[in-house]
């Protein structure tokens, strides 16, 4: 082979690994760090004022709207880009390449808890949607219901109840949103020195002060939320389980 060739070569896969990498990035930010924001957001509507659990049923109600685009919509927009995210990140964790670049100015302990973080979200995140989403369903999991038998609303109950079910069942998920937080926050920090945003050591701690506090703002949201559910009373206000309503019409 000559040398000129080999060099090519070299040069192609070295573009390749960029743009994996890139790629790589983007996923996190977008679709998935949106998807978690606003996921927080929906969530935290459990405590908003009103009859309970009902202004979480609307948030949920309005994505359920999309109707037969919502499976398609959740395949591409959120369970594609999180398995790419995913398979790269293991790689990236086993292969052991670490990203000094990010780290010049930094502790390299952020860099350890960033790779962490991730492995924690994928776990909790396996657990998450099989306990709660309708693909767990074939495995004794996938037990929110948007409506219940009657046809009542029943978003804020099937969630409560979920997080309920154990007395570690809320723990799990401080972790798991406390991890992903902190993943999605370090990571718009590091993302700004991949995309050449923040260069100079200055900016980097400017960003730097800024993703903390997101992250922070963004951590209370999360346990705001976890906090409304499990403090949710099943059985009151606008909202009743099957169960509940069928010992209503009974007594
Ligand atoms: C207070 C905490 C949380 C609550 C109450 C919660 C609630 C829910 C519920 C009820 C669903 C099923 C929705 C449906 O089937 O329509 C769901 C799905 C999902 N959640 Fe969470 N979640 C929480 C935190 C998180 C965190 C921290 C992540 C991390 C990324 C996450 C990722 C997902 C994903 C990927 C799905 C499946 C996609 C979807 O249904 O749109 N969740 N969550
Ligand atoms: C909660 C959902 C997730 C979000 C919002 C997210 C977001 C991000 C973001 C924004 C970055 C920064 C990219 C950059 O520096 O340019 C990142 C990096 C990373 N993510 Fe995730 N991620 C998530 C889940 C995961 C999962 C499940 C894994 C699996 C292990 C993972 C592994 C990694 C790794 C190893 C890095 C560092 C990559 C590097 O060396 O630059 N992430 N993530």
């Amino acid at each position: 082979m000559s040398e000129e060739h080999s060099q090519a070569q070299a040069a192609a896969t070295d573009g390749y690994h960029f743009l994996i990498h890139r790629l790589h990035s983007l996923t996190g930010l977008i679709p998935i760090g949106v998807f978690l924001m606003m996921h927080l957001f929906t969530n935290a509507s459990v405590l908003a004022p009103g009859p309970a659990g009902m202004e979480y049923q609307k948030s949920v109600e309005r994505i359920h709207a999309l109707g037969p685009l919502l499976v398609p919509v959740e395949i591409v927009g959120i369970f594609l880009p999180l398995l790419f995210h995913s398979i790269i990140g293991f790689m990236i964790i086993y292969t052991g390449k670490s990203n000094t670049q990010h780290y010049r100015y930094g502790g390299n302990i952020r860099y350890s808890f960033q790779r962490w973080t991730g492995v924690i979200a994928f776990f909790f995140i396996m657990y998450h949607v099989w306990q709660l989403h309708w693909v767990g369903q074939p495995f004794r999991g996938g037990s929110f219901r948007l409506y219940n038998e009657s046809g009542g609303p029943a978003a804020a109950v099937t969630t409560a109840e979920a997080i309920k079910a154990a007395w570690w069942v809320a723990p799990v998920y401080a972790v798991g949103i406390l991890a992903s937080v902190y993943h999605l926050s370090n990571g718009i920090w590091t993302s700004l020195i991949t995309w050449g945003i923040t260069i100079r050591p200055r900016s980097q701690q400017m960003a730097g002060y800024v993703c903390a506090g997101f992250g922070v703002i963004l951590s209370l949201i999360g346990l705001g939320a976890l906090r409304g559910f499990k403090t949710f009373e099943v059985g009151s206000g606008a909202v009743q389980t099957a169960e509940s309503l069928q010992e209503a019409t009974h007594h």
